[in-house]
């Protein structure tokens, strides 16, 4: 699978998101699907994904801990383009046991409290989420965080052992921007209000001019540690 990999790199290397997901999406259809948080640059891409095939799975992980913008985002998304993002929700009983055992906001009791609430949220409606698919795309950029700089268009993702594909690896922000203005692309009304990256509202804070694009994703944890199991190597 490695050299699949590489080989796949090379022969996309320069080629435009557009011209990626159409190879992909012809290549692998009927298993491959967008998987997204509703943000800037999963926005793009559901844009790019609907207008090259609109069969084409886009889903999201509802964690019951959304911002109500991400919600209205849902269903202004689904009307725009006349799609439905499925919805995966976490189990209501391993929701339940763990907020009996650890309390309602664990998460910022620690590491530890902060990694199983994601994968209790998040993880396991993610397994679930990847039945019958041999890719996933995700709105990935080199330049969102120091963990993200290592990481290449198509990767092997050893622990879900699936193909994933991140269109926007080489993007930086204003390219998204440039994008979602120019075609009138749905998206978070946060983003305006000094929240670039948005995740779970107990989970992500506006950030300050100057500060990393991440920094209110989990800000009291360090930047090191600051991926929820979604993205891990
Ligand atoms: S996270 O791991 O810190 O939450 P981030 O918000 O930067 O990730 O999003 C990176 C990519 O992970 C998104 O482009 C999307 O593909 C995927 N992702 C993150 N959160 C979700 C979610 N709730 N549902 C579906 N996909 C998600
Ligand atoms: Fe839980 Fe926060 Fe992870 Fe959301 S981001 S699943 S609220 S720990």
């Amino acid at each position: 699978m490695k050299q699949k990999i590489e080989q796949l790199n090379q022969q996309l290397d320069g080629k435009t998101p557009q011209e990626v997901l159409a190879f992909f999406l012809a290549e692998y259809k009927g298993k491959i699907a967008l998987s997204s948080s509703l943000g800037l640059e999963d926005q793009l891409l559901t844009d790019l994904v609907v207008k090259i095939d609109k069969e084409t799975r886009i889903f999201t992980l509802d964690t019951g801990r959304l911002f109500p913008e991400t919600y209205s985002l849902i269903d202004k998304t689904n009307m725009k383009y006349n799609i439905q993002l499925e919805v995966f929700f976490p189990k209501s009983e391993a929701v339940e046991a763990m907020v009996k055992a650890e309390g309602v906001n664990l998460f910022y009791a620690g590491i530890d409290q902060r990694k199983q609430c994601c994968n209790v949220r998040k993880m396991e409606p993610l397994k679930r989420a990847f039945n019958g698919l041999e890719v996933w795309i995700c709105g990935l950029r080199r330049e969102q965080s120091i963990t993200r700089k290592e990481m290449q268009l198509v990767e092997w993702d050893e622990n879900n052992q699936l193909i994933k594909l991140n269109p926007l690896i080489n993007f930086s922000e204003q390219e998204v921007w440039d994008y979602i203005k120019a075609n009138n692309v749905p998206y978070n009304k946060l983003h305006d209000k000094g929240f670039p990256s948005i995740g779970c509202q107990p989970c992500t804070r506006a950030i300050e001019a100057g500060e990393d694009v991440r920094a209110g994703r989990w800000w009291w944890e360090n930047p090191e540690h600051k991926e929820c199991g979604l993205h891990r190597k």
